[in-house]
């Protein structure tokens, strides 16, 4: 077509929007509204970061607590939406069921302002990623305590083990983490939907059918499995020379964006040695990760992305892999929401154009004659 422009395959390198929400670089850094993801992570809190990221300033003291508290209010789920996640039964992924539960959420929300659809979706995914694979089994709902704040409670429903501070200090820094990265596909996704005005429900909803995707979210729980199959430094070599030799990824590798390191896989990597270190844990999965790593960046140049690290986290805190995407959500729909603001305050339909390949012009064929 005359005049069309012709993007990369996968939109790489190009500029879709403007934002202000967040910014990763190729050099390694990410900003959340002009905070260091180092800064962040070295000193705010779980919610302090969420209103920082929706708002675009960090709260004062008393904006932070009607914050919090609106959250813990509006955690409470429906008796409704947990028995349409339990009629999925035991076998369905707990990422399918949190994205059911969500539409279900949104059928029977009768919030009036945007605002507020928003705070409730934020405040009930967790509710609904501690629930969404114990209820499908027959289990009895979970709500939250409400001591711990947003992380605590969550990381006290996912399991059934003592977490020590400086473990639910650490899961706290992995959501944080997890919160926002600027236009990855969940997030694209959401301001696609957004731009057709459709509620906040259905652009969550949308958010977590992107982020299921092994090349997204499932990556977490992708490189778990991986790397509970390789029981030593040794076996992880090898598994990277024969993946690499068969052109298969190795999950948890590599970045859109981030080429020589990704600054939240290189912290959490620090995390998990001084938890491992703390509890005199598995020496030995550490070591395989850290083997593996090396692997992968003398064969092939490419660093490990937050996934590969978030996930030896979860599974050292006791969660079940299953879980992992789930937790990624729980987190990132404060970023989500904060795209759906920012696409829907300056909104233009986004609807590209398509370079059409195909054959024109041809002639109907009756079925008995084709
Ligand atoms: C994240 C990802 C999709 C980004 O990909 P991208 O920018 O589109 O880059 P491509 O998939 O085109 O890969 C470019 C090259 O690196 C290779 N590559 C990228 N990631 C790889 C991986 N994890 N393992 C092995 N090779 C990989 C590709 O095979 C390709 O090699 P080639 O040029 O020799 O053909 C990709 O790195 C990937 O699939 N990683 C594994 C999944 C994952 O961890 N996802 C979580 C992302 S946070």
């Amino acid at each position: 077509m005359e005049g069309q422009l012709r993007a990369p395959k996968g939109l790489a390198g190009v500029a879709v929007t403007d934002t202000a929400i967040a910014k990763s670089d190729a050099d390694g850094s990410l900003l959340y509204r002009g905070y260091p993801i180092e800064e962040l992570a070295a000193n705010a809190g779980f919610e302090e970061t969420a209103y920082l990221v929706l708002s675009g300033k960090l709260p004062k003291p008393a904006e932070l607590k009607a914050f919090s508290s609106d959250l813990a209010k509006r955690s409470h789920v429906e008796a409704k939406v947990f028995e349409i996640m339990g009629d999925l039964g035991p076998d369905a992924h707990p990422i399918d069921v949190l994205r059911t539960a969500t539409s279900a959420l949104g059928s029977i929300d009768r919030e009036s302002d945007i605002r507020g659809k928003e705070l409730s979706i934020e405040a009930k995914m967790s509710t609904l990623v501690a629930n969404c694979r114990r209820v499908p089994r027959g289990e009895a709902p979970l709500e939250p305590a409400g001591a711990g704040g947003f992380a605590g409670s969550l990381l006290s429903m996912l399991t059934d083990r003592d977490a020590t501070d400086y473990e639910r200090w650490v899961f706290e820094r992995t959501l944080i983490f997890y919160m926002e990265h600027d236009l990855n596909a969940s997030s694209f996704t959401v301001r696609v939907v957004a731009s057709t005005l459709a509620d906040p429900y259905a652009a969550a909803a949308a958010g977590l059918a992107a982020l299921k995707g092994p090349l997204h979210g499932g990556a977490n729980e992708g490189a778990m499995q991986m790397l509970l199959q390789l029981k030593s430094p040794e076996a992880a070599v090898s598994y990277v020379d024969e993946a690499l030799m068969e052109k298969k990824k190795v999950i948890g590798f590599g970045h859109r964006v981030y080429k020589d390191f990704d600054p939240r896989a290189r912290l959490c990597k620090e995390y998990l040695r001084e938890m491992i270190k703390r509890r005199k844990g598995d020496e030995m999965l550490y070591r395989t990760c850290d083997a593996l790593e090396k692997e992968m960046w003398e064969k092939k140049r490419l660093p490990p992305n937050l996934d590969y690290y978030a996930a030896p986290i979860f599974y050292f805190l006791g969660i079940d892999i299953p879980l992992y995407t789930p937790i990624f959500a729980a987190s990132r729909v404060f970023g989500w929401m904060a795209h759906y603001n920012e696409q829907v305050e300056e909104n233009k339909l986004i609807r590209p154009d398509a370079t059409y390949v195909g054959p024109a012009g041809l002639k109907y064929v009756p079925p008995e004659r084709r």
